[in-house]
């Protein structure tokens, strides 16, 4: 613990805002060489259709033509490699993720399919990267920013490292607002999720972290303004599946 003033939540706890990003660590160090087979355990493989509709906004140019893709908070790969096979020749996937035993999944899965000459994986903060400004065509983010501490910086470096005319995209869990759908969602996400996650990685508080963060995150509609702040233009949402995630979009322009 530190003395820090400032304080955030690590899903309904409230922490200093320096702990949070060494417990949300711990969470997936924990759990890396089982966080694929959860997805598609925890949401009957509908995570699939939700980041094929991330991949489609992203539209990779299928001919030669070059497109320099950043996807933060990368993990092990999972949206990298789709905009690769969605992408043509031209289209090169750097994934940053803070946490070195996500991106290790991740280099085994592309060397598997052969893409390690296309993909680039490197250890990075969302909040503070090391790329040149105005060195990408897009950048994505998918379940991750939840887990930023301070996401308002995280936006910002986003844009920074946008060429004019490029696109951010974020998917991220969302709030459900359909009746009926609501009250079951939340019963299967506090009552089924953590108890799934706890029989296959043997961490049912990284799930239970899961779940509550979900609920901490902001509205899609706040969470548009926050990109607009960092200075995005057309800023967009739509939602999928009632609200249960929500794919938003904003362009440097
Ligand atoms: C739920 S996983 C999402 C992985 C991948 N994007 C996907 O959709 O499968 C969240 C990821 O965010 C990463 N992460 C958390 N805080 C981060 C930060 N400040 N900078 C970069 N990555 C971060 C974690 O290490 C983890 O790999």
């Amino acid at each position: 613990m530190s003395g820090g003033s400032e304080r955030t939540h690590f899903g309904y706890e409230s922490v200093p805002l320096e702990d949070k990003q060494g417990r949300v660590k711990d969470v997936f160090h924990s759990v890396s060489r089982r966080y694929d087979l959860m997805n598609d355990l925890m949401s009957g493989g509908l995570h699939r259709a939700w980041k094929d509709a991330l991949v489609s906004a992203v539209n990779p140019p299928k001919n030669d033509c070059e497109f320099a893709v950043l996807d933060l908070a990368g993990g092990t790969g999972d949206i990298g490699l789709r905009i690769l096979r969605a992408g043509g020749a031209g289209t090169r996937v750097t994934i940053c993720d803070i946490n070195p035993d996500m991106l290790e999944v991740g280099r085994e899965r592309a060397a598997e399919r052969a893409l390690d000459g296309v993909v680039t994986f490197e250890q990075g903060n969302a909040e503070d990267l090391s790329y040149a400004d105005r060195s990408f065509d897009c950048v994505t983010i998918a379940f991750g920013i939840r887990n930023v501490p301070r996401i308002e910086r995280a936006l910002e470096e986003a844009y920074r490292v946008l060429k004019i005319g490029g696109r951010f995209l974020c998917l991220e869990f969302s709030s459900v607002d359909v009746p009926g759908l609501d009250a079951l969602y939340e019963l299967y996400s506090f009552q089924v999720i953590p108890r799934i996650g706890g029989a296959v990685t043997g961490n049912r508080e990284a799930y239970q972290y899961l779940v509550e963060s979900i609920r901490k995150f902001p509205k899609p509609n706040v969470f548009a303004h926050m990109i607009e702040g960092a200075g995005f233009r057309r800023v967009s949402y739509t939602a999928m599946t009632g609200g249960v995630v929500a794919l938003h979009s904003g362009w440097r322009l």
